[in-house]
């Protein structure tokens, strides 16, 4: 088994029952999941694995994702974010202007 150089959770606010609804939810963080994947794909990171998560507890900063295994995490992540996001990753750093601190 070939493990992910990194791994990335995306809140998609889903509750016990599997039904998404909170707030990274209602601000589009689902369609985050497809601009994750062709920005991954155009930066070449062919090894990072993306996972839609429950709610991540910061939903007042969401729509909220999670980088590991660095342990960045992001808030207010958009579609332009996610663009800076993975750039960065592809060099090795974070985006530091959506980093959550
Ligand atoms: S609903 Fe996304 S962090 Fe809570």
């Amino acid at each position: 088994m070939q493990k992910p150089s990194h791994h990335i959770l995306v809140c998609c606010s889903f509750r016990a029952n599997g039904t998404p609804q909170g707030v990274c939810h209602k601000k589009g963080s689902g369609q985050l999941l497809q601009k994750l994947e062709e920005c991954l794909a155009d930066n070449g990171l062919n090894d990072v694995m993306i996972s839609a998560a429950g709610c991540l507890k910061v939903c007042d900063r969401g729509p909220a994702m999670v980088v590991y295994p660095e342990g960045w995490w992001y808030g207010n992540v958009t579609e332009d974010a996610v663009e800076a996001i993975i750039e960065q990753l592809a060099v090795g750093k974070p985006a530091e202007t959506y980093l959550l601190s």
